[in-house]
C-alpha cells in the first residue's frame, strides 16, 4: 500500500527496553523483572560509554499488557476494546494488543499508518475523532479505514464529500466533572441537537450505525458513565426513528486502574438495562492498557545543593534529571499527578512524598529534594519535594512506575531536549 510508509521517529516513544523472559526468570516477580531490566540497561549504558546514555529511558512489562487484558475480559465480557493508540504508540505494546485481539481507537493519519504498518485490518481501526480534517478523511477511505464519529453537520459535509459509504457513529456529550481532562468542553453533540444531527445524516444519505461518548480522560465517576448510557439509548431511539438501523454502542475511554472493578458492574447492568440484547458493544481504554506497562528511569544530571539562607531555612536540594515536564512528566502539569520517584539500587525508594514543603523539614534522617527538567524553563519541576533515604548524586538514576500514559505521546523537543535516542 503506498500510502503506508514506516511510521515517522518523532512517533516513536523514547528508548523501551522490554522485561526478560527467559525460563531462567519464570519464579521472578513482576517488579523483580523490571528491576533486571533496568540494571541490564544501565549497565549496557555504562559499557558502551554511550553518549545517549543520557536519554531516559521506559522498561515496558510485556506480561502487565496481558494481564490487563485479563481483567478487561473478565469485568467487561463482550465489549472489545479498541485501544486508543493516542496514549502510547510503542508498535511492540501495539502489536502485543492486535494479537490479545484488541481493536485500535485511531485520531489522525499518524496513528492509523501506525496501526497498519503492523499488519492490522483497517476494518479493525475506528477513526475516533468527530472533527477530522478532510485530507484524514479522504486518506481513511483511501486505506479501507471506513467507520468514524461525528458531532456537528459540517463534518457530515466533509464526510458526505470524502468518505459518502462511511459508517458513522454519533458521538453524544458526556462529561465526568471529577475526570483528568474533561473532553465535553471539546466535543459531543448535546441531546437537544442529535435530531437535527441524523436527520441531516439521512437527507444526505450517509449511514448511521451507532453512538459513542467518552466521559473525559481519568474518569472516577460511574453515575456520569450511567448517564451517558441513557443519552445514547434516546440517540439511538431517535435514529432508529428516522430509519436507520444502529446497532453499535461505543462507550468510550476514560477507565482507571484503581476503580474499574467497581466501576465495570454499574457498566455492565446500565448497557443491559438500557439497550436491548443483540446490539454490539464496544470502548476506547487507553490509559487503562497503557499506564502500568511502562516505568521511565531518568539520569540525575546536575545538583544543586543548597548552601547559605536556602541551607539555613531547610530548603530541599535540587536534582535535575534529563527529563522533565516537557518531556515525559506533561502529566504533572495536564493532570496534576504527584510523581514518585524510587532511587534505583535502593530497595527503599521514596519514603515520604509531599506537594509543598519548601522549608518544611518532615523526616530529619531523609534526604529532601525537589527534582527539575533539563530545560531552562522553571516550570519544569517534576516532583516538588520528596524524601529519599539515600542520598542522590549525579548519574544516579531514578526510577518511576506507572509512566506509559500520555508521556511519550505528549514529548516535545523544547529546548533541544529529546526524548527519543539511538543507543
Ligand atoms: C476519543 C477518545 N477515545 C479514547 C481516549 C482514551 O481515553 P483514556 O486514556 O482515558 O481511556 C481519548 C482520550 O483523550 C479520546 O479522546
Amino acid at each position: 500500500m503506498a500510502l503506508l510508509p514506516v511510521p515517522r521517529e518523532t512517533n516513536l516513544p523514547g528508548k523501551v527496553v522490554h522485561t526478560p523472559h527467559n525460563v531462567e526468570y519464570r519464579k521472578s516477580s513482576p517488579d523483580e523483572l523490571v528491576d533486571l531490566a533496568i540494571e541490564g540497561n544501565i549497565a549496557r549504558i555504562a559499557k558502551r560509554c554511550l553518549v545517549g546514555g543520557d536519554e531516559s529511558f521506559f522498561v515496558a512489562d510485556i506480561g502487565q499488557v496481558i494481564r490487563q487484558h485479563r481483567r478487561w475480559t473478565q469485568n467487561l465480557p463482550g465489549i472489545r476494546p479498541y485501544y486508543a493508540v493516542k496514549c502510547n504508540c510503542d508498535p511492540t505494546f501495539l502489536k502485543v494488543l492486535a494479537n490479545l485481539g484488541s481493536n485500535f481507537d485511531c485520531a489522525s493519519i499518524e496513528e492509523m499508518r501506525t496501526v497498519l504498518s503492523l499488519g492490522v485490518d483497517p476494518a479493525r481501526i475506528l477513526f475516533a475523532n468527530p472533527c477530522k480534517a478532510p485530507a484524514a478523511i479522504a486518506f481513511a477511505r483511501e486505506v479501507g479505514v471506513l467507520r468514524t464519529t461525528f458531532d456537528n453537520i459540517d463534518e457530515l459535509d466533509s464526510i458526505k464529500a470524502h468518505m459518502p459509504e462511511a459508517q458513522l457513529l454519533l458521538r453524544v456529550y458526556a462529561n465526568d466533572d471529577s475526570a483528568f481532562i474533561c473532553l465535553g468542553e471539546k466535543f459531543g453533540a448535546q441531546l437537544d441537537t442529535t435530531e437535527e444531527l441524523l436527520s441531516r445524516s439521512w437527507e444526505l444519505g450517509l449511514n448511521v450505525i451507532g453512538v459513542s461518548f467518552h466521559v473525559g480522560t481519568g474518569a472516577t465517576n460511574t453515575a456520569s458513565f450511567c448517564k451517558a448510557i441513557r443519552d445514547a439509548r434516546a440517540a439511538f431511539l431517535q435514529a432508529e426513528r428516522l430509519g436507520f438501523t444502529p446497532y453499535l454502542l461505543d462507550i468510550g475511554g476514560g477507565f482507571q486502574d484503581d476503580c474499574f472493578e467497581t466501576l465495570a458492574p454499574f457498566l455492565r447492568d446500565a448497557i443491559q438495562s438500557e439497550f436491548p440484547a443483540g446490539i454490539t458493544t464496544i470502548a476506547e481504554p487507553g490509559r487503562f492498557f497503557a499506564r502500568s506497562v511502562y516505568t521511565l528511569v531518568c539520569r540525575v544530571i546536575s545538583r544543586r545543593r543548597q548552601l547559605g539562607s536556602a541551607a539555613t531555612a531547610s530548603i530541599p536540594d535540587m536534582l535535575y534529571q534529563n527529563d522533565g515536564v516537557y518531556g515525559n512528566f506533561m502529566n504533572v502539569i495536564m493532570e496534576k499527578e504527584i510523581m514518585v520517584p524510587h532511587l534505583v539500587g535502593s530497595k527503599k525508594g521514596a519514603v515520604s512524598h509531599k506537594i509543598k514543603t519548601i522549608g518544611e523539614s518532615e523526616k530529619p534522617d531523609g534526604h529532601r529534594y525537589s527534582i527539575w527538567g533539563p530545560t531552562c524553563d522553571s516550570t519544569d519541576c517534576a516532583v516538588r519535594e520528596v524524601t529519599l533515604d539515600s542520598e542522590v548524586k549525579i548519574g544516579d538514576w531514578l526510577k518511576y512506575k506507572n509512566m506509559g500514559a500520555y508521556t511519550t505521546t505528549t514529548a516535545t523537543q523544547f529546548n533541544g531536549f529529546s526524548t527519543v535516542s539511538d543507543f
